[in-house]
């Protein structure tokens, strides 16, 4: 194996600092992000493998990083099943037919690669361009979180949608569910082909459920994409937030790695998830306050990792747009600096 920070911690070996690489750490906040979405979509930037590439590496030429992430978003793999995706300034995505009624899933047409084709060759470009102690993550959305905006037809505060069509047609339900499997399977795959190094799923609105519906409606599908992606030889970190009440069952998805927000504390989140890496978690807010409260968060997470093996320092969440990258790059030095080694 490459001697990669990220990869060692994936698999619970020892490193000589903390990995350290964050959630959206491609995006609004940095200047050079902003000049290149005057010019083009967000999805132009997803469609074109050189720009996608481009702005993947833009804060690796910033910060010294220890990963990388495709940049791509959760909801392309939609826009392969002829769902119309928009994403509006301000309101976040917005899909074209919300999924309500429970006919329209068996009609769903067979995935198109050509929309999930870019995301591979960017994925080629970028792992040609960075060193290879350099990790590159590739990723996916959940299937239930892409299954929320496809029934919801946006973001969402309730979840009222998506939880009344799971409860009143169950049978459709798992239709759904099984096809977006296969989509993300397929997808995750191009991505490993291509020279991802891991694969990162987001279910970023898991939390919405109660821990009994979760593990019943959602883990299964979950638990067979981290099968079928392990099985191709590379890490899973399974991403999710509000789930601080059932990272027991979060962890029962089988990921090497399991990512927490920052409702918990990362200690009590390592006890629950057991033999497993925890990737996190500090409030992305924190990049927002003076240095010397920047600090103490920090330090904190640290100590409650404790130098243990198998910790991925990253936000709880992605970072903020408003978000110095004065800050960023004062917090991935930090992280460095004060990682505990191993003996500690
Ligand atoms: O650097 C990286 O982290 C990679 C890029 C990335 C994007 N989206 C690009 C993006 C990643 C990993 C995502 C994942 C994603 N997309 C998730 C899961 C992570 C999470 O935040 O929970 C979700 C839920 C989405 C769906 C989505 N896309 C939303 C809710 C929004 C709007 C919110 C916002 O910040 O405006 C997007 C748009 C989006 N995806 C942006 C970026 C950089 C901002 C849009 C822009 O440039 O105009």
């Amino acid at each position: 194996m490459v001697d990669s920070r990220f990869l060692r911690a994936c698999c619970r070996q020892p490193t000589d600092k903390t990995p350290v690489w964050l959630m959206r750490q491609a995006g609004r906040y940095l200047p050079e992000y902003r000049a290149l979405r005057e010019r083009y979509s967000l999805l132009d930037l997803c469609r074109h493998p050189e720009l996608a590439a481009e702005v993947t590496l833009q804060p690796l030429r910033r910060f010294p990083l220890d990963a990388a992430i495709v940049f791509a978003d959760i909801l392309l793999p939609l826009l392969a099943l002829g769902i119309e995706v928009t994403f509006v300034a301000g309101d976040g995505p917005v899909i074209g037919q919300p999924l309500r009624d429970p006919i329209t899933v068996s009609r769903l047409p067979d995935p198109d690669e050509t929309e999930l084709v870019p995301v591979a060759e960017a994925i080629r470009i970028v792992r040609q361009e960075l060193p290879p102690e350099i990790a590159l993550i590739g990723f996916a959305g959940a299937p239930f979180t892409l299954a929320s905006y496809l029934i919801e037809g946006g973001s969402s505060r309730q979840f009222l949608e998506t939880k009344r069509f799971l409860l009143r047609y169950r049978t459709e339900w798992e239709l759904l569910l099984q096809q977006l499997t296969d989509l993300t399977i397929r997808y995750l795959r191009l991505q490993v082909v291509a020279g991802a190094d891991a694969v990162q799923l987001f279910d970023s609105w898991a939390g919405a459920l109660a821990p009994a519906l979760y593990r019943e409606a959602v883990l299964p599908w979950t638990q067979r994409v981290v099968r079928e992606i392990q099985s191709l030889g590379v890490p899973v970190i399974v991403f999710s937030t509000g789930t601080a009440g059932f990272l027991d069952v979060v962890a029962a998805t089988g990921a090497e790695v399991i990512g927490v927000d920052w409702r918990i504390e990362l200690d009590w989140a390592w006890q629950l998830i057991g033999n497993r890496a925890i990737q996190g978690n500090l409030d992305p807010v924190w990049l927002l306050a003076p240095r010397s409260d920047l600090n103490r968060a920090v330090q904190d997470i640290l100590r409650r990792a404790g130098g243990r093996p198998g910790h991925i320092f990253n936000l709880g969440h992605g970072v903020l747009p408003e978000t110095s990258p004065d800050q960023v790059a004062y917090l991935v030095e930090l992280v460095h600096e004060w990682s505990f080694s191993p003996q500690d």
